[in-house]
């Protein structure tokens, strides 16, 4: 065996932490595997003060990330500080001072992909990334190398562990958002800033990484439609499991004749897909190829050692010199691919739930509207409320699922309803997964 390899971990926190137990706790295990000792020479945090957990000898810890950069002994950098800013420079400087770079954060790699790949090609380094989408599945390697006999067709997927456990909790437990969102936070599943996941950003910007892998477009965040699980209520499961559907926040890539359909959104899945299936912190991606036909790739998405899985395979892919053969192949940035659909085209059908007054006449304005803008309802859903006394008005709910009909239609039926004084908030709309 040759001499050990010096890496160093930008980040000691959630995955960081448990990067490090791996190499320590496994490190005999690393080093038959990659065919050399990996030895953490670094360990860069903010705050040094903060108990970390696991042992390191005195010194490796540091808050000078700038000690890593002008080590000429350190190899690698394992980059595991969230966010873009300083994580982009901190990332160019790296590769500038000869380092090859493995990193889980996927909001640099969505912003910043283009620029960061060039300079690593330029330089004749290389980043690796398995851990930046879907956690510890393997999906960039499916999507970039076993799939590539492929024109992949489609991608369907559940990216977000945060979410997912969310969901899958509330409904098992009738437990309340908050409180379940708490939680993925204590098992590490939720980002620094927890919105990133449950406005379905998290999502997206996993989505355009796998976007450019897929079908060579590079789209940014704008380019199509995003939209969380925040607005969700624990109604909303309970009517789509009455109606046979399990609600998953899905990130979904497909090509209808020559574009791309593109968008992240809480859809209703049937509830016997693979997908609505697929609970807890568990992501899966359901990618179809041209060739293959239909593949599905699950597992753990999030948290401390799932994510650490995937980084230290990258990281042992760098030492064996794997990484470096297949990441200049991947062309991964090129703008070659199908042009993005309008999101107003996308056609499908839809849950509706509404807080209405139960009075004459309500379901008919509704109806009405909905008629008008030519969506034709499959089944209404208005459970029978108690004799109002007093002669005050209630809000009942009313859920509505639709024939199928276009992303335009709907948006400007609700535009018509929100105008309706009968209807009173929240105003739910839902895609169903067919
Ligand atoms: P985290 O628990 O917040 O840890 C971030 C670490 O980076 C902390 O140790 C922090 O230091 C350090 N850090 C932040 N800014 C720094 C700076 N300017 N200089 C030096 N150190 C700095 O985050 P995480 O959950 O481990 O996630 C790390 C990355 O992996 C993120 O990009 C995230 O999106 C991605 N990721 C996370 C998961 C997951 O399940 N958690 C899964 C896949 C990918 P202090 O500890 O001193 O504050
Ligand atoms: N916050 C992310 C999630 C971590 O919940 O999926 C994994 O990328």
């Amino acid at each position: 065996m040759t001499s050990p390899l010096n890496v160093a971990i930008i980040g000691m926190g959630t995955v960081g932490g448990g990067v490090a137990q791996i190499l320590t706790e496994h490190s005999e295990r690393c080093a038959r595997r990659s065919g050399r000792s990996i030895h953490i020479a670094k360990a860069v945090v903010r705050d040094l003060s903060k108990p970390r957990g696991i042992d390191l000898p005195d010194g490796v810890l540091t808050d000078d990330v700038q000690s890593v950069i002008d080590d000429p002994n350190i190899d690698v950098a394992i980059q595991l500080m969230g966010g873009t800013d300083p994580a982009r420079q901190v990332m160019l400087s790296l590769l500038e001072a000869g380092k090859d770079v493995v990193t889980a954060n996927k909001a640099l790699l969505c912003d910043h992909g283009p620029e960061l790949f060039e300079k690593a090609r330029e330089l004749g380094r290389c980043i690796a990334f398995e851990a930046a989408v879907a956690g510890g599945i393997p999906i960039i390697e499916a999507v970039s190398q076993s799939m590539s006999g492929n024109q992949i067709t489609s991608i369907q997927a559940i990216l977000n562990g945060t979410c997912n456990y969310i969901l899958t909790e509330m409904l098992k437990r009738s437990a309340s958002y908050g409180d379940i969102l708490s939680e993925a936070q204590e098992l590490g599943y939720a980002e620094a800033d927890p919105a990133m996941d449950v406005e379905g950003t998290d999502a997206a910007q996993k989505l355009v990484i796998l976007c450019q892998l897929a079908f060579g477009k590079r789209v940014s965040l704008s380019d199509f439609p995003t939209q969380g699980i925040d607005s969700l209520e624990l109604a909303d499961l309970k009517y789509a499991a009455e109606l046979g559907y399990r609600i998953k926040l899905l990130a979904v890539a497909q090509l209808v004749g020559d574009s791309l359909e593109l968008h992240v959104e809480p859809k209703l899945v049937h509830s016997d897909e693979p997908i609505a299936k697929t609970d807890g912190p568990l992501n899966i991606v359901a990618l179809n190829g041209d060739a293959v036909g239909p593949t599905w790739y699950a597992g753990a998405g999030a948290g401390k050692m799932p994510t650490a899985s995937a980084v230290v395979a990258d990281l042992m892919d760098v030492v064996i010199g794997r990484a470096q053969l297949t990441f200049p192949l991947m062309s991964v940035w090129g703008d070659t691919g199908p042009q993005v659909r309008p999101p107003e085209e996308i056609t499908r059908r839809y849950y509706l739930r509404f807080n209405v007054d139960d009075r004459p006449h309500v379901l008919a304005d509704i109806t009405d509207i909905l008629g008008r803008n030519e969506i034709s309802i499959a089944s209404v859903i208005q459970h029978e409320a108690p004799e109002a006394t007093g002669g005050e008005t209630r809000s009942v709910p009313l859920v509505i699922m639709t024939h199928t009909t276009t992303e335009g239609r709907i948006r400007m039926a609700d535009s018509e309803l929100s105008q309706l004084d009968s209807i009173k908030a929240p105003r739910i709309r839902l895609p169903v997964l067919d």
